[in-house]
């Protein structure tokens, strides 16, 4: 490549500093993980060159598809590559169009799985506004992994900011992943639906994993509980948990920070199907019912302003 670009250069004097300019990015060079060698994931990256530092990579999805993907290559070893964003664009919005990890299309129980995006190869949104709105990339369905890392991260917080924005950072070590098809997309599609009226909250709940805090403890994800789930006990800090339904039988998809023992995940868990029954359509959303006693009042079963007003950033490694 550096032949070529000398005898362009040569050819078009007037392009030199394009040449210039791109040669000076960091990712213009023949490594793994770079424009013209793209990795299928951080991890193969980390692996190639050891020295690897945070930041942007060039990777390749299953199908062919490259695309740019943040790399968290410090975190216990690094080679951790982001994949996907959950943002509560409006908790006015009950299933509307920023409700892309629960519907779109309103409240509908004609509607269960929703917009399906947990268990589809749908992408969605950008690396750089992954705390701006929804975001999904190829290597949500693509990369093989182990284990889940997710990031809390304040609502519109630039890409160079996440990592030192989140007040919370954890992820799982147990290797659960293994078991379940190698990354979120199969363990949704292939192990736990999510749907309306699938299962009850009592026999059906997916997977609770440990977490090994990276920011934060169990101290602060307590305290992050409405007021009603904590003193009922319904959740209990230092895990991850996935596909877990509420009394209604609504669906949600990820309980951050948590294992949901209680009968009102909606307060807590996180994306999900199509339809809530309680008191619809107020529970209904990416971020279901974090506001059923008021927006960021924190009282009763509503969560605190920051809860509502952050991303979780969901990583593989
Ligand atoms: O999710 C909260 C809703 O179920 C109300 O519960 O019985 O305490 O009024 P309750
Ligand atoms: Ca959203
Ligand atoms: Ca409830």
């Amino acid at each position: 490549m550096e032949t070529v670009v000398v005898a362009l250069q040569k050819q078009v004097p007037e392009m030199e500093p394009v040449f210039v300019a791109v040669k000076n990015t960091t990712t213009f060079d023949h490594g793994l993980g770079s424009v013209l060698n793209p990795a299928s994931s951080c991890l193969l990256i980390k692996q190639n060159n050891p020295s690897s530092q945070d930041g942007a990579y060039f990777l390749i999805g299953k199908d062919g598809t490259i695309y740019q993907a943040y790399c968290d290559m410090t975190t216990a070893g690094g080679g951790w590559t982001l994949v996907s964003s959950v943002h509560e664009d409006d908790m006015y919005g009950k299933c509307t169009a920023g409700d892309r990890w629960s519907s779109t299309r309103g409240n509908n129980p004609h509607y269960p799985e929703g917009d399906g995006n947990w268990a589809n190869v749908h992408t969605f949104g950008s690396m750089g506004s992954a705390t701006t709105d929804d975001y999904k990339n190829p290597g949500y369905f693509s990369i093989s992994a182990s284990n889940v890392m997710l990031w809390h991260v304040p609502n519109n917080v630039p890409l160079k900011e996440y990592k030192t924005a989140a007040y919370l950072r954890y992820r799982t070590s147990t290797g659960f992943l293994d078991s379940y098809g190698g990354n979120l997309h199969s363990l949704f599609k292939d192990h736990f639906p999510i749907g309306y009226n699938l299962g009850t909250y009592t026999h059906d709940n997916g997977p609770a994993i440990p977490i090994v805090y990276e920011q934060g403890s169990d101290h602060p994800v307590q305290s992050m509980l409405p007021p009603n789930i904590a003193s009922r006990k319904e959740a209990i800090p230092g895990f991850v948990q996935f596909r877990v339904f509420n009394l209604e039988r609504a669906c949600h998809a990820v309980c951050p920070g948590v294992n949901f023992v209680g009968p009102n995940a909606e307060h807590v868990c996180i994306g999900g199907g199509g339809y809530w029954p309680e008191g619809e359509p107020r529970q209904c959303g990416d971020y279901a019912s974090k506001d059923w006693n008021g927006y960021g009042t924190r009282k009763e079963w509503s969560s605190n302003k920051r809860v509502i007003e952050s991303t979780i950033l969901f990583f593989y490694r």
